[in-house]
């Protein structure tokens, strides 16, 4: 696969295997690897657990946003975005823009089992499996409206996966700023 010439935005469920999958895309296609929520851990000096024990969820979420927009004077990368993207409309906006956007589907089941005890997930932590699957169902809506490709990984490895996530860029209609069917479909619905 030849490097890539603009953003591809992995999105999914926490424990749908954004950033394993990323790193080997990165690979694969000799294009740089960003992870998201390390570049907000580094701009703040703390971890994600930290600054949600610090600042709250919203602060969590206004440096999420403002690491999403910095993205724009990057070169292209694979990005694995943080699992609650999605929520703030304006991100929704901004990473339809950035480039194509692929979502990673994962049963809430599933998510639980990766995630193990979900110490480093805040949003993991006290939820139990039945409020996962509501978050979940809340959320889902949101990352098939911007999804350009869906994969499911379910009972898949990173390297099926990825398989399965390169196939899909080289049919994808979508490039950035372009609608394509499956914004369309979804934005009519
Ligand atoms: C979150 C997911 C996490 C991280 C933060 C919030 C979420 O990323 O951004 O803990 O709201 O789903 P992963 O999806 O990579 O676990």
């Amino acid at each position: 696969m030849t490097p890539l010439d603009h953003h591809v935005l992995l999105v999914g469920f926490m424990g749908s295997g954004k950033s394993s999958v990323a790193c080997e895309l990165a690979r694969r296609s000799g294009t740089r690897y960003i992870d998201l929520d390390e570049r907000i851990a580094a701009a703040a000096g703390s971890s994600i657990p930290e600054i949600f024990a610090e600042e709250g969820e919203s602060g969590f979420r206004d440096r999420e946003a403002a690491a999403l927009a910095g993205l724009a004077t990057d070169r292209p990368s694979v990005v694995a975005c943080g699992g609650g993207i999605l929520g703030r409309e304006e991100n929704r906006r901004m990473l339809a823009s950035l480039g194509t956007v692929v979502y990673l589907e994962v049963s809430a089941e599933e998510s639980v089992r990766r995630c193990g005890s979900g110490s480093a997930r805040p949003m993991l932590a006290e939820r139990s499996a039945k409020e996962v699957a509501e978050l979940l169902a809340l959320r889902e809506p949101m990352y098939a409206q911007v999804a350009d490709v869906r994969i499911d990984t379910t009972g898949r490895s990173v390297d099926a996966v990825v398989d399965l996530v390169e196939a899909a860029l080289a049919r994808a209609v979508g490039q950035p700023g372009h609608d394509t069917p499956s914004r369309d479909t979804k934005e009519n619905e």
